[in-house]
């Protein structure tokens, strides 16, 4: 059942101009910049997607999890579509967590904590503006909240309108997850909580609120994370999860520096506080040695993080005719290594954030599945794994020997 509106929740200004007027990277050129007051203050208007009590709720379980209660699966889509977040895709998306929990949970004889790449994943970081087509160039797609995929110059013009169909998407995402008994005051191990990358500041901007118990939280999101290509700590999507009560997580890949996490960790954590941060480590699988010396200066600095494995950033090439692609063996491979590195350093991996889909889809390889380009490969951003795929990779995911036994 639906418990919104949720009291006690106002749009909180002060932030969101405080952010705003900082440097920010991966934000689109809007064509007419002077359509997206409405649409922000449409947005500030709208009551919140998740509760401060829920996202209060969730960090209560992530600190247990970084006491080694509790495990973590993380996993959806790299970009979800705006028109796949009715009940029924929700249901199958829940299914999937179900069963990828259940693997994870046989494996480590811990309970496991759910969560989706789902309900506002919408928006995409892209290492280019720009896409070369037949004939000219393309601004890139960044996502259904800013533009449409198709190949042609109309498409590919951002439009506002969109960052409202995406709060649309997201409400209905989160009724059914509350329909299915999997969302708002349902018990933590049923419970299945929503995250995405807090990308796009004129969606995230105005979901932050101020609430009455004092604090401030993003209402977009229980969980939000910063991306690998966002995390400058003094750039606006840091400096807005500095200022969250949200648990936040931030990627961090092999380019990142001791210096770089160490500032990172002092401006998101800076009360050591167990379940506040998490940093979900995306290095591939031939540059995990080099997240060894940032989990000893972590550890060594008394941040008391979470870590997870993110196996599939890190991994992907491309097949001869030029689809993006991911082996399911060098995923299982980073994971290994991943969770290895983790234990030699004193630390635990506490889960995995996984790209992955119910749908049956053949766009990374392994498994027996071979990607070509044709009805399987359905991705519009990065290669998901198949069900199937996702199981084997959950199952050769393990606690370091001991670990279950806390
Ligand atoms: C993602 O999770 O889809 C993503 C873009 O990740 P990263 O920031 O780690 O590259
Ligand atoms: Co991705």
């Amino acid at each position: 059942m639906s418990r919104y509106p949720f009291p006690g929740a106002g749009h909180d200004p002060l932030i969101a101009s405080m952010v705003a007027a900082l440097p920010a990277r991966q934000q689109p050129q809007w064509p007419e910049p002077s359509r997206l007051a409405p649409v922000h203050e449409r947005l500030a208007r709208e009551s919140p997607l998740v509760s401060y009590t829920s996202v209060r709720e969730l960090r209560g379980l992530l600190a247990r999890a970084a006491e080694g209660e509790f495990c973590l699966i993380q996993a959806g889509d790299c970009v979800e579509l705006t028109t796949e977040c009715e009940p029924c895709d929700v249901e199958r998306k829940v299914e999937m967590l179900d069963v990828l929990g259940d693997v994870m949970r046989t494996g480590s004889g811990l309970p496991v904590v759910r969560v989706g790449r789902m309900a506002g994943q919408f928006a995409k970081p892209r290492s280019d503006d720009w896409e070369t087509v037949p004939g000219g160039r393309l601004p890139v797609f960044r996502g259904p909240v800013v533009n449409a995929p198709d190949a042609c110059e109309e498409a590919r013009t951002p439009d506002p309108s969109r960052v409202i169909t995406g709060l649309e998407a997201a409400r209905c995402a989160v009724t059914a997850l509350d329909r299915l008994g999997r969302g708002e005051g349902a018990a933590p191990e049923e419970r299945v909580w929503t995250s995405h990358e807090a990308l796009l500041l004129d969606y995230e901007l105005p979901q932050v609120r101020r609430h009455t118990d004092g604090g401030s939280y993003l209402a977009s999101t229980h969980w939000p994370w910063i991306g690998e290509r966002t995390r400058q700590a003094d750039f606006a999507h840091v400096r807005l999860m500095t200022e969250l009560d949200n648990p936040v997580a931030c990627k961090v890949g092999p380019e990142a520096t001791v210096d770089e996490v160490l500032d990172l960790c002092a401006v998101l954590d800076p009360h050591r506080t167990p379940g506040r941060l998490t940093l979900i480590a995306r290095f591939g699988a031939d540059r995990v040695a080099a997240l060894a010396p940032l989990v000893r200066a972590v550890r060594q600095a008394g941040h008391p993080v979470l870590w997870m494995c993110d196996p599939m950033h890190g991994n992907t090439v491309k097949t001869p005719d030029g689809l993006k692609t991911r082996r399911l063996d060098t995923i299982m491979s980073e994971i290994r290594q991943c969770v290895d590195v983790l234990a030699e350093n004193g630390e635990r991996c506490a889960g995995l954030h996984l790209e992955a889909s119910p749908d049956d889809i053949c766009e990374c390889e392994g498994a027996g599945r071979v990607p070509v380009r044709g009805p399987g490969y359905r991705s519009l951003c990065d290669p998901r794994l198949s069900l199937v795929q996702a199981v084997a990779a959950v199952a050769h995911w393990r606690l370091p020997v001991g670990a279950a036994a806390v």
